[in-house]
């Protein structure tokens, strides 16, 4: 494993890719209502990025056919935007934007609530959320990677009878979509790695609505990523940015 150090002038590149992530979600939010498709979500977040001069880093990643991840109610991650997926009242959906802008990647989802929704669902992406806020506070220098995030995160989440999906992870990014380290969602139960300034990766956590973490992928297009039971699933995504005091939020 390789995690690299970032130098100031690489930071501030992926700085400005993660702004514009963050900015595409921004432009996207009133835009998510009832009666939108999935693929129209895409095709403007798309325009958005590359009237920005930037580009989508999903598209044709490792084939996947669209430009964002559009994940809906049961879909844990990786939904493939559809003009047959209509959002409907009740719906919650995880929009995820990774943009390449001058050779650096920034990568952020958020949820969208299509309101009205139950109570329940409100709380699952509530806490979802809470548990990324969470684990992003405790980051610092020196400290361990899971023990700041995946410990963090799964004790936090269960407390509401929640599963935290272990099989996927965020990862280390900005020079490329997914670098090392890895980043578990979960308690591993030893120490990982030593956290150092410079060092930029995602947390995104996948938090199942049941106490079962385990998911399936779609046989049919081979991306989108269910829980196995069917319960909802809620996903936050952020990069960060390990400073000497704690940690910057890029994608503010
Ligand atoms: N943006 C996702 C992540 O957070 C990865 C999507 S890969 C894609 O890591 F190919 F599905 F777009
Ligand atoms: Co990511
Ligand atoms: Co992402």
């Amino acid at each position: 494993m390789k995690v690299i150090i970032k130098n100031d002038e690489q930071i501030e590149g992926i700085r400005q890719s993660c702004r514009l992530a963050s900015q595409t979600l921004d432009y996207l939010t009133p835009l998510i209502k009832e009666g939108i498709n999935t693929q129209e979500i895409n095709d403007l977040a798309d325009k958005f990025i590359t009237d920005h001069g930037a580009k989508s880093a999903s598209l044709g990643y490792q084939g996947f056919p669209k430009s964002i991840c559009t994940s809906l109610n049961d879909v844990v991650c990786h939904g493939i935007p559809s003009s047959k997926v209509v959002l409907k009242k009740g719906d919650i959906i995880n929009v995820d934007v990774t943009t390449i802008l001058d050779g650096f990647y920034g990568d952020t989802s958020r949820m969208f609530l299509i309101e009205p929704v139950t109570d329940e669902a409100r709380k699952l992406v509530t806490e979802t959320k809470n548990a990324l806020m969470k684990a992003i506070e405790k980051l610092a220098p020196n400290q361990y990677l899971n023990h700041c995030v995946g410990r963090v995160i799964e004790d936090y989440v269960k407390n509401f009878g929640y599963a935290s999906v272990q099989s996927l992870t965020g990862h280390g990014v900005g020079l490329e979509f997914h670098e090392d380290p890895s980043v578990f969602h979960f308690n591993l139960g030893f120490k990982d790695v030593l956290l150092k300034s410079g060092m930029i990766f995602t947390i995104e956590p996948m938090i199942n609505q049941s106490n079962n973490f385990r998911i399936k992928i779609d046989s049919d297009d081979g991306w989108t990523v269910r829980t196995v039971d069917g319960a909802l699933s809620a996903q936050w995504e952020h990069t960060v940015l390990i400073t000497d005091k704690g940690a910057e939020i890029l994608t503010k």
